[in-house]
């Protein structure tokens, strides 16, 4: 977060916004205490309120009814996928759905097994323990999982050495839902114990002004329906930006107009907000110029790039990178990552032809 504030010069819009300092990018699709004192309302409470996904909500409903029906626990459950595209809402979606106790974590906060046997036996039958990050366990601790999500049991070593002996302890049957936004770096052992994987993608830019509507409707705020799609079409395709942006605009709504959200000012708050037409904003901008510019187009490492941005390469790889990859603005090849045609037009920047070898 440190790293990213270093981005933001004197005078940034974001930086003198009078959000609370965490949320100093307004585009961040990650989460931020911003999102959880002022987000928390605007969460679907209902698979009804969830907007898309259709194919994974109508999956859960599937395997929620079955699981009921027969009285048993409901399979573990992993979500990936980029950020704010509403993992840990659909978690909560799951617990309220089933009639469970939510209880939620993280897997940075679990550091030691001890910290999971507290919670892993304080579980009730049909609990959904909800593991946020999960692909940040630690080894131990993930091992110590593998017994209590296949066999609901967690294994004691008392004693050492010669005497060492393993005790078992019995769990009560619980469901785990997973979140993370780094498939990849799970291990086979612990993908493998979920039964129901579901990948989550972006939205459709009328699912995100459906959205918009609808949190526009909980905020009372009145908006006009191209207001609603200017707002949702740079929100690059995440429900979390499409709030967050709707908020920034409902602010300079109600200062600069009379709290009426039309086209115009939307487009000038977010214009103001430093977010241009596509929804990219000046970390997206700067880390494109930084492979035009500096690199020539690239190919160039994800760690050339965070260095020359004195940015984390993990959040520049997690937050930034997706969509810039998804809009077509940057490819990754097998030498590092290059900037696409796409990328020179929007930023206006000529594309020059491949340096000449000056010796020859
Ligand atoms: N399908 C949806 N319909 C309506 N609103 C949504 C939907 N998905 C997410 N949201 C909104 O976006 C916000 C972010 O969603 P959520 O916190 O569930 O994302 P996440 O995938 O868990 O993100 P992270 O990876 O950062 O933990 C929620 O507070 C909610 O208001
Ligand atoms: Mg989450």
């Amino acid at each position: 977060m440190s790293a990213r504030r270093r981005l933001l010069g004197p005078g940034d819009v974001a930086a003198e916004s009078h959000e609370p300092p965490q949320s100093d990018r307004i585009v961040d699709p990650k989460d931020s205490f911003a999102e959880e004192l002022y987000g928390a309302s605007l969460r679907p409470r209902c698979f009804d309120d969830y907007v898309g996904q259709e194919r994974v909500v109508e999956n859960l409903r599937i395997a929620i009814d079955a699981a009921k029906r027969r009285g048993e626990p409901l399979e573990h459950v992993l979500f990936y996928g980029p950020p704010g595209l509403g993992k840990t809402t659909l978690a909560g979606l799951i617990a309220r759905e089933l009639g469970a106790n939510f209880r939620p974590t993280s897997g940075p906060t679990l550091e030691k097994p001890k910290d999971l046997v507290g919670i892993l036996t304080a579980l009730e039958d049909g609990d959904v323990f909800f593991v946020d990050e999960i692909h940040r366990l630690g080894r131990v601790v993930e091992e110590f999982l593998y017994p209590a999500m296949e066999d609901f049991q967690i294994d004691f070593v008392v004693d050492r050495g010669a005497y060492a002996q393993t005790l078992k302890l019995p769990l009560k049957r619980f469901t785990l839902v997973g979140a993370t936004t780094r498939a990849g770096m799970l291990t086979a052992p612990l993908r493998e114990r979920f039964g129901i994987v579901h990948h989550l993608d972006y939205y459709s830019v009328a699912e995100l002004e459906r959205i918009v509507r609808r949190s526009a409707g909980v905020l009372g705020v009145p908006i006009d329906a191209d207001a609603a799609r200017t707002i949702a079409s740079r929100s690059r395709g995440t429900p979390r930006v499409a709030n967050r942006l709707l908020r920034r605009v409902r602010d300079f709504a109600e200062v600069r107009a009379n709290g009426h959200i039309t086209a115009p000012i939307a487009d000038e708050a977010l214009e103001r907000e430093g977010v241009d037409a596509l929804g990219l904003d000046r970390i997206d901008r700067a880390f494109l110029q930084t492979i035009l510019q500096q690199y020539r187009g690239g190919p160039v490492g994800m760690g050339a790039i965070a260095a020359t941005l004195t940015e984390d390469a993990e959040t520049l790889e997690d937050v930034v990178e997706p969509y810039l990859l998804k809009e077509g603005f940057v490819t990754r090849t097998a030498s590092g990552r290059r900037a696409t045609a796409r990328a020179y037009d929007h930023l206006g920047i000529a594309q020059q032809a491949p340096a000449q070898e000056r010796l020859l």
